[in-house]
């Protein structure tokens, strides 16, 4: 079919190409007709333009009254100045006067209206997700992801790193989430498995002498979806030889700082903010905690200052070896609504109720006055900084790691419910020294708190010898976290490459001789010939896009996403597969 090209984009023309002929391709965003003066807005991916299509052009006008809402026309026409200019887009300020318009495709009456502010529910975005991508908010998160991609691939061509690709069918290493697996027609009965990250085999490049690995890779989880996580999703996959902790810092902060500095303009410093993950846990209740919130909060033990105390829940807490802490908020108006919700919040996780102290001009106000005496009131609040009238200090006792969790939840309430963010900047921080097992409950076994590659602190070596539960939670790990805004944008490690620190850990995960050959034994056998020290990292790439496109939902920024369900309702997959198909792979459905 031959069609009158386009000589411009959608959002290309201004008041500099006035009077200049010119075709314009698109589709009919919006269509208005003032009494026979027919005004339609025409979007492509670069932006929308105004066509105008005057009453005396009876054969035109004609056309316009057939055109709907994403019919693909071809308009041309004179650059001509608006009348009400539209300062909302960057071709406000023109419209083109058109002479002639060619349809070049109908299109059924959409199921929902293209536009920016869509009343559309997430399933029918998602099923005709090609509608929703064209609505110029959803492109401009596309133009972001692409925009990361060029900056990654460049940055690390800079620094020297090989861009190499990893099988997506892989062996099945089930260890942190669970595998999708892929069944093969050869080998009746055996199955490959999508990788889950490209983890062993960036560790076998370097073993292979890489140096420097890094790849924009697909990994595939089967696991419980959240708005930040997708059974697909991608990672900045990096592996470097040769280094410690601080390499693999300042080659990630360099690659976050050019991100930021090439989509959004902003200049971010470097080095970022470095905390243990013990320190997170203790003034945060959080291994991610969100650095934005105006005056911080930190989380303050007041135990010792009340280790007399005999108010009943301090002193159940204490004699139980728990602690007794606080956050203090500053200059809020704490309605009785507030901490009541607080209370139901403490309640709900489990802890028996939350003390609070507001400092007001009248003086202290506290439920604990009729059982505190005044020099332990007067001890507590020194423990916060500064403490001045309008303050509200909310005070929780318990067992430890309940009690931080439960201010730290507190403390993000707070910060949600009087707008105490600040986000004048990005706030990154690197959570180090992570503990290197956790405990399963439900599988009754240690797992690897990050995975079981990762080395423990040269310091912590030889508890890796003792067989007391204290002393294996007690290893901490050469292993970190990048937490953006309060969540996690990357994790890594330094690796171990020794033999024997690894088979000590597949001990103590409580996987046999046996069963570490059988899984890892490509691993073992690899280390073998010759492993350098080497460490990386993998920052999630959808959730770096989502942060810059300003959302938490990584859905936003993915073309096809999948639904918590883990369904792609577009393509409606997964899908059943014919007899035959599952007859040529041995598999009989029960
Ligand atoms: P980890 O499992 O912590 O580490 O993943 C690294 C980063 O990937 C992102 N991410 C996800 N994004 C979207 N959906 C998901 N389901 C999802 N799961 C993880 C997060 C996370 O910080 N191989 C190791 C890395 C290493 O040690 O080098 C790994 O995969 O942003």
């Amino acid at each position: 079919m031959s069609f009158s090209q386009r000589t411009h984009t959608c959002g290309e023309l201004r008041l500099s190409d006035l009077d200049k002929n010119v075709t314009l391709n698109g589709w009919v965003a919006k269509k208005r007709d003032l009494g026979g003066l027919f005004f339609i807005d025409l979007r492509d991916r670069y932006g929308i333009t105004q066509l105008k299509i005057s009453p005396d052009n009876k054969a035109l006008i004609d056309i316009a009254a057939t055109l709907g809402n994403e019919f693909v026309i071809s308009a041309t026409g004179k650059v001509i100045k608006r009348e009400s200019i539209n300062k909302n887009i960057p071709t406000g300020d023109i419209e083109i006067e058109v002479s002639n318009i060619e349809v070049l495709n109908e299109s059924k009456q959409t199921p929902f209206v293209v536009e920016e502010d869509v009343k559309a529910s997430e399933e029918l975005r998602f099923k005709y997700r090609y509608l929703d991508l064209r609505r110029n908010s959803m492109t401009r998160n596309m133009i972001v992801r692409n925009q990361v991609f060029q900056i990654v691939h460049k940055y690390f061509e800079k620094h020297g790193f090989l861009e190499i690709e990893t099988p997506i069918l892989m062996k099945s290493t089930p260890e942190g989430a669970r595998d999708y697996l892929v069944p093969s027609r050869v080998h009746k009965g055996k199955f490959y498995a999508l990788p889950q990250s490209p983890q062993t085999y960036k560790q076998i490049l370097m073993v292979a002498g890489i140096d420097k690995y890094v790849q924009i890779c697909k990994c595939f989880r089967d696991e419980d979806l959240r708005a930040d996580r997708q059974p697909e999703f991608t990672q900045i996959d990096l592996e470097m030889s040769f280094v410690k902790q601080e390499d693999v810092f300042r080659i990630t902060e360099g690659l976050m700082k050019e991100i930021w500095k090439g989509v959004l303009n902003i200049d971010i410093d470097t080095p970022f903010t470095q905390l243990t993950y013990d320190e997170c846990i203790k003034y945060y209740g959080i291994d991610k905690p969100d650095l934005r919130v105006k005056g911080d909060m930190r989380i303050a033990d007041i135990t010792h200052h009340l280790a007399n105390s005999q108010f009943a829940p301090f002193k159940n807490a204490i004699d139980a070896k728990g602690i007794i802490a606080g956050i203090k908020l500053s200059g809020q108006q704490v309605s009785r609504k507030i901490i009541d919700n607080l209370t139901e919040i403490v309640k709900s996780n489990g802890l028996g109720g939350l003390a609070y102290i507001k400092l007001t001009a009248e003086g202290v106000q506290s439920p604990l006055t009729k059982s505190l005496g005044p020099e332990e009131m007067k001890l507590i609040l020194e423990s916060f900084e500064n403490p001045a009238e309008g303050d509200t200090i909310f005070i929780l006792s318990g067992e430890f790691k309940k009690v931080s969790e439960v201010l730290g939840l507190l403390r993000l309430n707070l910060a949600d419910t009087f707008n105490l963010y600040d986000d004048s900047k990005p706030a990154f921080l690197w959570v180090t020294d992570f503990p290197l097992f956790r405990y399963d409950e439900e599988e009754k076994r240690y797992a690897g708190e990050h995975h079981i590659f990762t080395m423990p602190k040269a310091e912590h070596l030889h508890l890796l010898e003792s067989n007391k539960a204290e002393d294996i939670l007690a290893i901490r790990a050469d292993c970190y976290d990048l937490v953006l805004n309060g969540q996690e944008l990357a994790s890594g490690s330094i690796r171990i490459h020794k033999s024997d620190i690894q088979k000590r850990v597949f001990d103590i995960i409580g996987l046999t001789d046996e069963e570490s050959r059988q899984k890892f034994g490509f691993v073992l056998d690899a280390f073998s010939y010759g492993a350098p020290p080497h460490g990386g990292i993998a920052p999630g790439l959808d959730r770096i896009v989502a942060s810059l496109c300003g959302t938490k939902d990584i859905r936003e920024v993915i073309a096809f996403p999948k639904t918590t369900s883990a369904a792609s309702l577009m393509d409606e997959n997964p899908s059943p597969v014919s007899e035959q198909q599952l007859k040529e792979l041995g598999i009989k459905l029960s």
